[in-house]
């Protein structure tokens, strides 16, 4: 019987454990703060946002809300982002993305003081992951990570495949594997024979953003799977890159969707707010 990776379990341990220390971390004169921006009012962008700022308040952290309109210019946003780098209060400055097309992505990734940008994405974060530097991990990945060791799940000398190449999961999660020390592979959309890949790895890790894609014929038995994806089914329910129920019986343990990877990236961003306080 596969064992079912418990992310909301995991993500509420890692609060706790920050909680206390956002606590420990008060009682010294340190106080945290996250500025989160928001451009435009995307309903599932708005979702987010509301959880990140809950999850500030929960571990103990302020946080500054900006409610952007959808036509801020490139310009306006970039000067805010000044402002806020400059602010000796913030900690933490976070984009929720995407935003409007008038809006350059990279630059205002870019933008963001690399020792203030709690996301990870910043290139100067990135260049440190691959260098084994220290610097703020995405959060989905590290998420991934944490799960894999809380579960008990060994990583060294491990197949590791990662399907999907993505900036924010894909190339990230590659690195962090590799980084434990497990035979990495990335396989994405023009990889030859994926099935077979993917049929190769101990470890699958899946955040390639198609539903339930990944059935049992990508799935070696005994295999751990890791499953980014979150989408609405047919029938409006959450699934995710995995047909969870037709890889259920040959997996040695899995994320479910929800209540896998979804909960532990709003907690690994609360880890690196609170890392942001110690720097
Ligand atoms: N949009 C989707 N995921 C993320 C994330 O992890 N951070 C930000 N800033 N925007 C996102």
């Amino acid at each position: 019987m596969a064992n079912l990776i418990d992310g909301k379990r995991i993500s509420q341990e890692i609060k706790e454990e920050l909680k206390t220390r956002v606590e420990q971390l008060k009682a010294q004169g340190i106080n945290g703060c996250l500025a989160v921006i928001q451009v435009g009012a995307d309903p599932a962008s708005s979702v987010y946002v509301r959880n990140k700022k809950r999850a500030c308040a929960y571990i103990g952290i302020e946080s500054r809300s900006y409610e952007l309109a959808e036509e801020t210019t490139e310009e306006e946003l970039l000067s805010l982002i000044g402002k806020l780098n400059a602010d000796p209060d913030v900690n933490g400055i976070l984009v929720q993305l995407p935003v409007p097309a008038q809006i350059n992505e990279s630059k205002i990734i870019r933008a963001i003081s690399p020792a203030k940008d709690v996301d990870g994405f910043h290139p100067q974060n990135v260049g440190a992951l691959v260098s084994g530097l220290p610097g703020y991990v995405s959060c989905t990945p590290a998420g991934v990570i944490q799960l894999l060791k809380r579960s008990g799940i060994s990583i060294e000398g491990k197949h590791c495949v990662v399907a999907g190449r993505s900036n924010i999961v894909g190339k990230p999660m590659s690195l962090l594997m590799l980084r434990e020390n497990a035979t990495v592979t990335i396989a994405h959309s023009k990889t030859k024979c994926l099935r077979e890949v993917c049929r190769q790895a101990d470890i699958l890790i899946v955040a390639v953003g198609k539903p339930k894609m990944f059935d049992a014929s990508y799935i070696k038995e005994g295999a751990v799977v890791i499953d980014v994806g979150i989408h609405r089914d047919a029938e409006n329910n959450l699934c995710g890159d995995v047909d969870f129920d037709s890889v259920l019986t040959q997996v040695e343990a899995i994320t479910p969707v929800p209540g896998g990877v979804g909960p532990m990236t709003i907690a690994m961003l609360m880890n690196n707010c609170v890392e942001a306080l110690t720097r």
